[in-house]
């Protein structure tokens, strides 16, 4: 590829991002004259729904040079990581499958591969890689992702070697970038970036940088192009969305913007996620009871049931507090699904620790959850405290997922016989469509694909714990 690197850069962003662009659209325009084929890309993504919202943005950003997808990662010209590294397994995958793509670097010399995400931050991750793993051809990671067109360009420019390009601290949140969507009538919208919180088990603050917001105005700005592309559905995304706008010029509340957001016409469904029990605020708690279109599911992350634990994990809430949450948005809000997150085996976790979740677990009901054993993550300052073993934690952690599903199998079976309005996301491995009720549960059903981006009834027939079986409601 020739890039015709003599025409000046602008220095402001995100202008210049947007010449890189150019740059790079018309190069791969001469490169599909000459040769008859269009460049492809494979993305995979790791991790939580921030990395999906990036590997959109890097998606868009690649079909707007003119990139396609590739049908496969064996056939792609470039392929891309985009890593987690919240937990311990998800760093070992990456490197698995660095392993596998040095074969097919081999047979295809011109194979490019690309890092980029939150395992890319760690200092120790950037060693391992300059020093087994050359075959990587670009490394970046969660503050620079706007760059990537200029890193591209680099890339291309260069004579073969590692481009590495990791940020310590965050720069300005730069907006007006290409970006493409997995959904036509669902869209993510980030409203802030990192967290401040520093839960003692957790990396993200170290990787992700000081929590920020996005401004309101542009948030909105965004959210209104996509209810004029047809989009339903809006989930905000930031690792703690009840601490939104304290930094901003003019601060405004996290519930303030979700009454602005649901004033937008066209959206008619509004989720967001994660929540902090800590900073859960009443005024979220009314906002979500009087606004429609806040559909009706929290996801309000545990960890621990233990109020010993949570001090230890540096949560600021106990169990009587995070009780005190649950009961008040149960009250407000009769008909909302609770989800959490719940990690076993904290440094220290004993028995009666443990207990003190599974009874949490009864009391609130919770309808799903995300349950984890802890990682230790270097740098962390759990990392240093004594460890609970292995045989200690998987035989909590196996009684944790049969509690669990007897709570949701319990909460399930409260439903069957009701009409719930789905929206239609895909096909389902089985046949059939499959949904998303008000409160976040996963519906399968008969229907024509025709239905795909509508918001329909369904009667819930079945449980199967994690999902229900349904069928359309006929109308007379
Ligand atoms: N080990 C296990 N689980 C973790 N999480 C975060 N850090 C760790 C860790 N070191 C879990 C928490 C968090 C979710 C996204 O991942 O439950 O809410
Ligand atoms: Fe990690 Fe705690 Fe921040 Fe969530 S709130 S991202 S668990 S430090």
């Amino acid at each position: 590829m020739i890039l015709d690197m003599t025409r000046p850069a602008p220095l402001q962003e995100p202008e210049r991002q947007h010449h890189f662009i150019r740059l790079l659209k018309e190069a791969l325009e001469a490169e599909k004259l000459a040769t008859g084929r269009q460049r492809t890309y494979s993305i995979t993504t790791m991790g939580c729904q921030m990395n999906a919202r990036d590997s959109e943005k890097l998606c868009g950003i690649l079909e707007a040079i003119g990139y396609k997808p590739a049908e496969s990662e064996k056939q792609a010209d470039l392929v891309i990581y985009n890593t987690c590294c919240v937990r311990e397994n998800a760093e070992q995958k990456v490197y698995g499958k660095l392993g596998y793509l040095k074969g097919f670097k081999k047979q295809n010399p011109d194979l490019k591969i690309a890092l980029c995400g939150c395992m890319m931050q760690e200092d120790a991750v950037l060693e391992k890689l300059k020093k087994s793993y050359r075959e990587v051809d670009l490394i970046f990671g969660t503050h620079n992702i706007y760059k990537f067109p200029e890193l591209l360009a680099t890339m291309e420019e260069s004579q073969g070697g590692m481009i590495i390009d990791i940020w310590k601290e965050h720069g300005e949140i730069v907006e007006d970038l290409p970006s493409i969507r997995k959904f036509g009538f669902k869209a993510s919208v980030n409203i802030m970036f990192g967290c401040d919180n520093f839960c003692t088990y957790c990396i993200v603050p170290y990787v992700r940088g000081r929590e920020r917001s996005r401004k309101p105005e542009d948030i909105l700005k965004e959210i209104c192009e996509l209810a004029r592309d047809g989009v339903k559905e809006i989930q905000l995304l930031g690792q703690n969305v009840n601490s939104y706008g304290k930094g901003l010029e003019d601060p405004i509340t996290f519930a303030q913007l979700l009454k602005e957001v649901c004033r937008v016409e066209g959206i008619e469904r509004v989720r967001f996620m994660t929540s902090h029990p800590k900073d859960l605020s009443d005024e979220l708690i009314r906002v979500m009871a009087e606004e429609p279109k806040l559909m009706p599911h929290f996801h309000l992350p545990l960890q621990s049931g233990s109020s010993r634990l949570l001090k230890a994990m540096n949560r600021h809430y106990d169990q009587e507090r995070y009780m005190d949450r649950v009961h008040k948005l149960k009250e407000a809000i009769p008909d909302i699904s609770l989800t959490t997150d719940i990690i076993v085996g904290f440094p220290g976790e004993t028995d009666e620790d443990f207990e003190e979740t599974v009874k949490v677990v009864r009391e609130a009901g919770f309808d799903s959850a995300f349950t984890f054993i802890y990682s230790p993550r270097i740098g962390t300052p759990a990392a240093v405290m004594e460890q609970v073993p292995e045989s200690e934690s998987k035989p909590h952690f196996d009684r944790l997922l049969k509690v669990l599903e007897e709570v949701i199998d319990q909460n399930n079976e409260k439903k069957i016989g009701q009409v719930h309005k789905v929206l239609v996301e895909d096909e389902s491995k089985n046949g059939m469509l499959t949904g998303r009720t008000e409160q976040n549960q996963l519906v399968h059903f008969e229907a024509p694909k025709s239905m795909i981006g509508h918001i329909v009834d369904v009667v819930l027939d079945e449980s199967k714990t994690y999902y229900f079986i349904g069928h359309l409601l006929e109308r007379e």
